[in-house]
């Protein structure tokens, strides 16, 4: 007889955004006519920049005409044109040097970032922090993983640090923070790089957030600090960089002097790829060419300034009404303090303002009595959902 992976029981019934989806598909039958606002999943609002677009439609007149059809790419694992302008983001960004076998360009982040837990073995020890993007954990407790969180609250300014005591194999970061927007500073992340390094574990960090970083000392890729390349791997997307939530590619970076357990991750993982992934479409790895152009890179930063204005709205907003906030600066998320069960926030705000945003504890127990808006709508319903929240705690 079949048996099922037993451990999907352990699971919450459904991924944090299916269920504020429901949830709001529910509340739009029973009362079609409210004029909702989405400030919960980070989904952009802003049209492709120009130059993406035109670098999609070539591509996909490319593919209408024998001469140049492409078939299977010759390295599934990105174009060289995509990787080498990869590579020049991270030298001009961070200074960071890569190789093309260490660029793993993909779907995007999301996949990536749970697809990796797959090189490791099920008795490692995880440590996650809390809160974070519920991915991490989800794919881990499919696993069967045991799971050591470290907790985030407002007195190490959702930060967690590695501690004497604090012993783990897979340490996952994420900075800028999704939800809470906090950003390890170098000397942070350099204390989490000799932990890792002295533990013999492995950091799977995630970068997704990294082009919001407004404050130029902060790290925007861990591979600004020394030896991060000995012990970790770098998860980043176009999702928010350039707009690509719906269009999808990512690239995740697998340092080849990366080792774990005396085998080469970079191999492994390079393994695992071309078993079970056939590589992003040509049309969108033209398309993410593009975003790296000096014209796609000026578009993006101006989308991305585009966001943070809605951002700076927001905390305005929470400023005057003396609602506790943090992130919005290097992040498009900003954090509030809801004094109250996260859900039952969510629905007062869905049922009396028609805003919706994602409860602080679907990303964790320290998430409770916190409440994440997204700074991804318009700028119009952005004010418009502040005057809402305005009218309601005056
Ligand atoms: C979020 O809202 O946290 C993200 O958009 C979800 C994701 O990137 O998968």
């Amino acid at each position: 007889m079949v048996k099922v992976n037993g451990n999907y029981k352990s699971l919450k019934q459904n991924y944090l955004f299916a269920n504020i989806a429901k949830k709001l598909s529910d509340y739009v039958e029973a009362n079609p006519t409210a004029k909702i606002i989405k400030m919960g999943i980070g989904d952009v609002t802003q049209p492709l920049p120009k130059v993406v677009i035109d670098a999609l439609v070539n591509a996909s007149k490319e593919m209408g005409v024998k001469e140049t059809f492409r078939g299977y790419a010759p390295d599934e694992q990105g174009y060289a044109f995509l990787k080498s302008k990869i590579a020049d983001y991270y030298k001009n960004n961070s200074n960071v040097e890569l190789s093309d076998r260490e660029i793993f360009v993909s779907d995007g982040a999301k996949s990536d970032v749970a697809n990796f837990t797959d090189l490791f073995s099920n008795d490692n020890t995880i440590i996650i922090p809390d809160p974070v993007y519920p991915v991490y954990m989800d794919s881990n407790l499919m696993l069967g993983r045991k799971i050591q969180l470290i907790n985030g609250n407002d007195i190490n300014g959702f930060l967690p640090m590695p501690t004497e005591n604090l012993d783990g194999d897979i340490i996952y970061l994420c900075s800028p923070n999704n939800p809470t927007g906090a950003v390890y500073t170098k000397e942070q992340l350099q204390q989490w790089v000799d932990f890792a390094i002295d533990h013999n574990a492995i950091i799977l960090f995630d970068a997704a957030y990294e082009a919001f970083i407004a404050d130029p000392d902060l790290p925007r890729s861990i591979y600004e600090i020394p030896n991060a390349k000995k012990c970790a791997v770098e998860f980043c997307s176009l999702s928010k960089t350039a707009g690509f939530t719906g269009t999808r590619c990512g690239y995740t970076i697998v340092p080849e002097s990366l080792m774990a357990d005396g085998e080469s991750l970079n191999k492994m993982w390079m393994r695992r790829q071309t078993t079970k992934f056939n590589g992003t479409a040509y049309i969108i790895q033209r398309a993410a060419e593009a975003v790296f152009t000096d014209e796609g890179l000026k578009a993006c930063r101006t989308i991305i300034d585009y966001y943070r204005a809605n951002a700076k709205i927001m905390t305005d907003t929470m400023s005057k009404l003396r609602i506790w906030h943090t992130g919005g600066f290097n992040s498009p998320y900003v954090w509030i303090k809801c004094g109250m069960d996260s859900w039952e926030y969510f629905d007062a705000l869905l049922n009396d303002i028609n805003v919706v945003g994602t409860p602080g504890s679907g990303f964790g127990r320290c998430g409770a009595g916190y409440f994440r808006l997204t700074a991804f709508n318009t700028t119009e319903n952005t004010i418009e959902a502040m005057d809402r929240f305005s009218k309601l705690f005056k």
